[in-house]
């Protein structure tokens, strides 16, 4: 009784460890897209501008030119400001050979979604954008608070979308005093860090006309080479690259989600 009883505990031991395996690969069968947080080419800092297309932009181009440096910009379709409405600023950032990625339209937790619909109604209208003005689709994207689950990774894997993160964060976001980011800039360069992924935005008005105008000569004169994500993670930065549209009546943010 009592040894024919271990059997059966036994058995069912066995088949529940064999079945977790089974779980787990069947999950991975569903692709997910890579999530970078830091870059791969060694002393290459890759400076990374969030939240726009704003009107600082103007300032942030100037900066990156004076210096010599290429920037990413992830770009929302509709946070701060209508895409379509600063057209020629995202026009600016492709001819100026910066990297343009995805940040989504309208800048939600990715997280708080429950649909895969949803996630994807975030990410197609902004490809559409950017297709339709620079006839670019981003390879890369970077969601909104660095949040992103299982979920969110499956969709932008099945739009061919990696997801962009970083390792340092220059703090402009919470309101952080520049001197405060400044410093925060001179610990990291202190630190002699091979690769960097720092996160600014574009929409802070003391990191376009102060902040990197500060900190990124100073990376320079150490040696560092100021490129793209695309560049430091050596990755295209562009699924497909095609004809810019003219504008007609589709370059309109009112149709896109809340
Ligand atoms: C920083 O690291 C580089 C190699 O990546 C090295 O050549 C250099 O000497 C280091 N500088 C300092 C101050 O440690
Ligand atoms: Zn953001």
């Amino acid at each position: 009784m009592q040894l024919k009883s271990f059997v059966l505990f036994a058995l069912s031991v066995a088949s529940f460890v064999v079945a977790v395996p089974n779980a787990e690969s069947k999950r991975q069968a569903v692709p997910l897209a890579a999530v970078y947080t830091t870059c791969v080419k060694p002393r290459t800092i890759a400076f990374t501008f969030d939240d726009g297309p704003h009107i600082y932009n103007y300032d942030i181009l100037e900066a990156l030119k004076k210096v010599g440096a290429k920037g990413t910009f992830f770009l929302n379709g509709n946070n701060w400001n209508c895409i379509y409405d600063l057209d020629q600023t995202v026009r600016n950032i492709h001819s100026e050979g910066h990297q343009i990625g995805s940040h989504t339209w309208s800048h939600p937790n990715l997280k708080t979604l429950k649909t895969k619909e949803e996630i994807i109604a975030q990410l197609q209208p902004v490809d559409d954008a950017l297709m339709k003005i620079v006839g670019v689709k981003p390879a890369m994207m970077r969601p909104p608070y660095g949040e992103y689950n299982d979920m969110v990774r499956a969709v932008a894997a099945s739009r061919g979308q990696s997801l962009v993160n970083w390792d340092f964060d220059s703090g402009d976001s919470i309101g952080l005093p520049l001197k405060d980011s400044v410093a925060a800039y001179d610990a990291l360069l202190k630190s002699n860090q091979s690769t960097i992924i720092a996160l600014n935005h574009e929409t802070s008005q003391t990191t376009a006309q102060k902040l990197i105008e500060d900190v990124m000569p100073k990376f320079k004169a150490a040696g560092y080479t100021l490129d793209t994500v695309a560049g430091c993670l050596g990755l295209e930065p562009y699924q497909n690259v095609g004809i810019p549209g003219t504008r007609d009546a589709s370059w309109t943010c009112t149709n896109g989600p809340k």
